[in-house]
């Protein structure tokens, strides 16, 4: 049987690791060829979990693989915008078209809001916000040039729904990605291209690696009042990345093909009060 996504091209950002290579195995799977990219390397010094390395990159080309389908890999920040262009121009003269954006990559930093200074609010804003809009920029030509319309899909957060406590710049750039969502959405229907966020709760992914925990610990002693402002209508606190790769997926298809501007929220309900 076909899959959902059957002769489609999906270009990805974070594909390296988590929920970005999640995205990227899930819509293979589902008969997509895959663009990923990745900074496979050092995060600003405000970022206190362990990077993405190169090997991380190479084993999502390798579950890639492993589902019958191609990939083209690079490493690129997505600050730099000519370098995705050109890894985005480069993979679709191979693959011939493409369909769908994930514009996944982001970095999160627990700070009590006096101690973020101005690199590193700089930081977060650079990479979540401008980040995700050269990401769109870098393929939204592509898709309307192939005349069928498209999907893109930006990562947003419970954080951009409702706010994350110790993460002013965070919390900033996310809901930047609903505003980004939302504008794009506009301009671009008219190409029948999709715009959508998706907010996850907390994710198991290696965000919550390093001195990630402690950081959380330490900047929740300034103000314990706030520790349960994300508290889940559901049992289970935090998702599995392919628990978020089913929305991107859904998404993705043409199964939500009257969606658009939609902010959907995978967070067990954490942010609805
Ligand atoms: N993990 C969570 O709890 C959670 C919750 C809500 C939203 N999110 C969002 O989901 C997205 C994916 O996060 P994840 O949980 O998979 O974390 P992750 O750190 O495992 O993955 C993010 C990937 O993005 C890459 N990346 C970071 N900056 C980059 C840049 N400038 N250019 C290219 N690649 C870059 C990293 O190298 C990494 O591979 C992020 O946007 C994050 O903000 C995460």
């Amino acid at each position: 049987m076909a899959g959902r996504l059957e002769g489609k091209v999906a270009f990805i950002t974070g594909a390296a690791r988590g929920q970005g290579r999640a995205h990227a195995v899930r819509m293979a799977s589902e008969g997509a060829d895959i663009i990923a990219v990745d900074i496979a390397g050092k995060l600003p010094n405000c970022v206190p979990y362990d990077p993405a390395t190169e090997e991380d990159l190479a084993e999502t080309v390798r579950l890639v693989e492993e589902t019958g389908r191609r990939i083209f890999a690079s490493v690129v920040d997505t600050r730099d915008l000519d370098a995705l262009r050109k890894a985005v121009d480069d993979a679709v003269a191979e693959l011939g078209r493409l369909d769908v954006i994930v514009a996944n990559a982001g970095v999160a930093a627990p700070q009590p809001w006096n101690e973020i200074t101005p690199e590193s609010f700089r930081d977060v804003m650079d990479i979540n916000v401008t980040g995700t809009w050269n990401t769109v920029m870098a393929g939204a030509d592509k898709i309307i040039d192939g005349g069928r319309g498209g999907s893109i899909i930006l990562i947003s957060s419970a954080a951009g729904a409702k706010m994350q406590p110790f993460m002013v710049h965070y919390t900033a750039s996310k809901h930047a990605v609903t505003g980004l969502t939302r504008a794009f959405a506009a301009e671009l229907g008219k190409h029948s291209i999709r715009v959508n966020s998706v907010h996850p709760g907390p994710v198991n992914t290696a965000m919550g690696s390093g001195d990630m925990v402690d950081a959380v610990g330490r900047a929740m002693e300034t103000n314990p009042q706030l520790a349960h402002v994300l508290t889940p209508f559901l049992p289970d606190w935090v998702a599995e990345p392919e628990e978020i790769a089913d929305a991107v997926c859904w998404l993705a298809s043409d199964e939500s093909r009257k969606v658009t501007a939609a902010q959907i929220r995978v967070d067990q309900g954490s942010t609805q009060y």
